[in-house]
This record gives C-alpha cells, sequence and structure tokens, in this order.
C-alpha cells in the first residue's frame, strides 16, 4: 500500500457530469465560456442533471417546477429564530436547515429514481430561499417569500432585499451562479458521492457537501478574500501586505488549485465582472487592490487566482454581506451535488478506502483500576 496524501491525482470515480482537462473546465462536453456568455444557471441545471441542453419548453417547464418548489416550511423558518443568531455563521445554519428540511420531506428515504428526482428539485428550489431567509431573520427582518415570476438569480437578489434586482445585478448574479454550479471531484462533490455511496438519503449527501464546502481551503476562501482585501484597505498597502504574507509563508486565499496549473478558467469571467461592478458602484479600489495581488502572487509564486479569488469583489459589489459569500456558492454548487449524487446511486458501490496504520504496534491491554 502507498499513501497519496490528499489523493492527488487519484481517480476515484467515472462521471459524465464535468471535466477539467488541459486547464479546460466543461459540463457535460461544453465550454464553461460558452456557458458563461450565453446560458442561464436554469439551463445549466438541466444539463448536469439530463446531460443536454434543454429546448425552450423543458427550460421553461424546470423554471415552473424550481419557482413552484421554492416556498421552505414555516417550521424551517421558525427554526432559524431559534439559532443563537448573532453567533451562527451562515454556512452553519444552511447546513442546519438542509438537515432539518429533510426531516419534513415525507419522501426523504424514498430511493426510487423519481422520488431522488423530486427531492433534488426541491432541495435545488428551497436553498436559495433558506439562505436568503436567514440572512433577513438575523437582522431582524421578516424573510421575503419567492416570486414565481422570477429565475432564480433575480429570485434570490430579490428575496435577500425585498427588491427587484437591476439587470445588471441578475446578468452578473446569473454567471456567477453558470461559473459555479459543478467542477468535477472537487472535495464537497466527493464528500456528497461518499455519503450516498452508503446508500444515506439525499438531505444527509448534501449536508455533508455543505459542511465540506464550509471550509477555507474550499468554499469559505470567497469570504476570506473579502476579508484580506478589507484588511488591506487601500491599494497603496498591498505590496507589503503580501509580501510580509509570503514571507511569513502564509497562503493567500483565492489563489492555488489542486487540478489547474496554468489558470483557473471561470476566473477571467470573475475578474471582468469585477472590474464592471466596482467602477458601477464607485468603489474601483476592490479590482485594483485585487489585480495588484494577483500580479504580486504570480509572479512571485507562480500561482493563478481562483475562482474565490475575484468573485468576493463581485458579490461585495452586488451588496452581499461577505459571510454569504461561501452559502452563495452552495446555492449555485448543489446542482453540480445533485447530479453527482444521482450519478453515484445510479452506479453504486460503497466508497471506502484504505489507510497505512503508522501508530503503536501490539500492546498488552492493562485494566483501569490496573493504570
Ligand atoms: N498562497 C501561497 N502559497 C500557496 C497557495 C496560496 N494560496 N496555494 C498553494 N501554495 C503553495 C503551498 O504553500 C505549497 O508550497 P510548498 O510546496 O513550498 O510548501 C504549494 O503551493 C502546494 O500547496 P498545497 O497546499 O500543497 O496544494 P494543494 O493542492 O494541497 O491545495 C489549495 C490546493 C487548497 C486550493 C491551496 O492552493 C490553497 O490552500 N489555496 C488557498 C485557499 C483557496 O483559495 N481555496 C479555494 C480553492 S478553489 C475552491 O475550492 C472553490
Amino acid at each position: 500500500m502507498s499513501v497519496t496524501k490528499g489523493l492527488e491525482g487519484v481517480v476515484a470515480t467515472t462521471s459524465s457530469i464535468s471535466s477539467i482537462i488541459d486547464d479546460t473546465l466543461t459540463y457535460v462536453g461544453y465550454n464553461i465560456d460558452d456557458l458563461a456568455e450565453n446560458s442561464s444557471f436554469e439551463e445549466v441545471v438541466y444539463l448536469l442533471w439530463n446531460r443536454r441542453l434543454p429546448n425552450t419548453l423543458e427550460l421553461e417547464d424546470l423554471k415552473i417546477q424550481l419557482a413552484a418548489n421554492a416556498s421552505v416550511p414555516e417550521e424551517v423558518l421558525n427554526h432559524f429564530k431559534t439559532f443563537p443568531i448573532d453567533k451562527v455563521h451562515p454556512m452553519a445554519a444552511l447546513r442546519t436547515a438542509v438537515s432539518y428540511l429533510g426531516l419534513f420531506d415525507e419522501e426523504a428515504d424514498n430511493a426510487t429514481d423519481e422520488a431522488n428526482l423530486r427531492k433534488a428539485i426541491r432541495l435545488q428550489a428551497k436553498m436559495p430561499t433558506l439562505v436568503a431567509a436567514f440572512a433577513r431573520i438575523r437582522k431582524g427582518l421578516e424573510p421575503v417569500a419567492p416570486r414565481k415570476d422570477l429565475g432564480v438569480a433575480a429570485n434570490f437578489l430579490y428575496m435577500l432585499t425585498g427588491e427587484e434586482p437591476d439587470s445588471i445585478a441578475e446578468e452578473a448574479f446569473n454567471k456567477a451562479l453558470v461559473l459555479h454550479a459543478d467542477h468535477e471531484l472537487n472535495a464537497s462533490t466527493f464528500t456528497a458521492r461518499v455519503c450516498v455511496a452508503t446508500l444515506s438519503d439525499i438531505y444527509s449527501g448534501i449536508t455533508s457537501a455543505i459542511g465540506a464546502l464550509k471550509g477555507p481551503l474550499h468554499g469559505g476562501a470567497n469570504e476570506q478574500v473579502m476579508k484580506m482585501l478589507t484588511e488591506i484597505g487601500s491599494v497603496e498597502n498591498v505590496e507589503d501586505y503580501i509580501n510580509q504574507k509570503l514571507a511569513n509563508k502564509e497562503k493567500i486565499m483565492g489563489f492555488g488549485h489542486r487540478v489547474y496549473r496554468k489558470g483557473d478558467p471561470r476566473a477571467k469571467h470573475l475578474k471582468a465582472m469585477s472590474e464592471k461592478l466596482t467602477k458601477l458602484t464607485g468603489e474601483p479600489k476592490w479590482y485594483e487592490m485585487s489585480v495588484k495581488i494577483e500580479d504580486l502572487v504570480t509572479n512571485q509564486k507562480n500561482i493563478p487566482p481562483n475562482v474565490d479569488f475575484y468573485s468576493a469583489s463581485v458579490y461585495h459589489s452586488l451588496g452581499i454581506e461577505h459571510d454569504l459569500f461561501t452559502p452563495i456558492f452552495a446555492v449555485s454548487r448543489v446542482s453540480g451535488w445533485l447530479a453527482h449524487i444521482l450519478e453515484q446511486y445510479a452506479n453504486n458501490r460503497l466508497i471506502r478506502p484504505r489507510a497505512e496504520y503508522n501508530g503503536p504496534g501490539m500492546q498488552s491491554y492493562v485494566r483501569l483500576e490496573d493504570r
């Protein structure tokens, strides 16, 4: 047995959902660049779940189903009110809420393909509502009910603020959702697949995945990027701050990737959005600081930015609170998790690797009273 730390380079499954080949990301063979420029998030959801793009009627039907399932039970919203609200991170709230939501789904343990698809639609539809509702409840505001006439991107921003977003915000948020929807066997997707490969239910799979996404080495990095930008404060401070961090061998959040070498293909889209939105909001400094950080880190370490780096200033420019950045990632990525969960069920085998034992050798047991 030989150990591959972090399972680097280990191919653990086959999948027809997304691929990363030569630093190009595709969903079902479609280049992410084309999808980011042209498609709605709902189209991508359909693509990931059906392995083909929808026609107009199929897309309309999915949108209707998502809108029809977007409300969450009152009990779940009331549950938020019992949380120690000023201390709870929204990712922890979301993890708990998804698990709690499962208790109200009468089909939670119905493992037929049809029931699993219905649960997938319910979860995809309700995740944005959960995140937006928690964001409001913790501020003492009433949740805003989802609207049936809005798509996922516009509806989320509407539920968050109570106001319909303008087309620029809707388009930007839609693109961010498209870019975050799936990413091959990333840590949270692997977590979801490991969980359901025991034939556990979808709610358990998604709850586990949210837990994995929360960590700062994975989805949690986008919030940390904004924390760093806020700490730095202005373009003049960037150089000293970054040099100091690199000298201390600290990681710069939003940089590096296990798979990409030349760069994360999603980052350029978010960079362009960041430039546009920070100008529009009159705060170009967030973009300018980010570009300077990118120059320093790539020149000194040759480590390019990942999806989390420019998404921070994009979300900030959309007026989104910084600790909601990772839950927003989950609102999109749940589409990929669900696609992978359904794929795992369709061709399942328990995922159970081995560990190389490096503890003490055989020991003689000494009874408690003799120790
Ligand atoms: N800043 C500075 N140095 C870095 C960074 C970084 N962000 N990322 C990697 N390195 C360096 C490491 O210090 C290490 O150097 P060494 O060989 O001299 O010790 C080398 O690059 C390899 O790094 P590892 O952490 O071993 O690479 P790994 O593939 O295990 O980790 C990861 C990938 C977790 C993404 C890493 O690059 C990282 O911690 N980045 C910062 C957190 C982040 O942005 N996460 C989001 C990733 S994208 C996503 O999950 C959505």
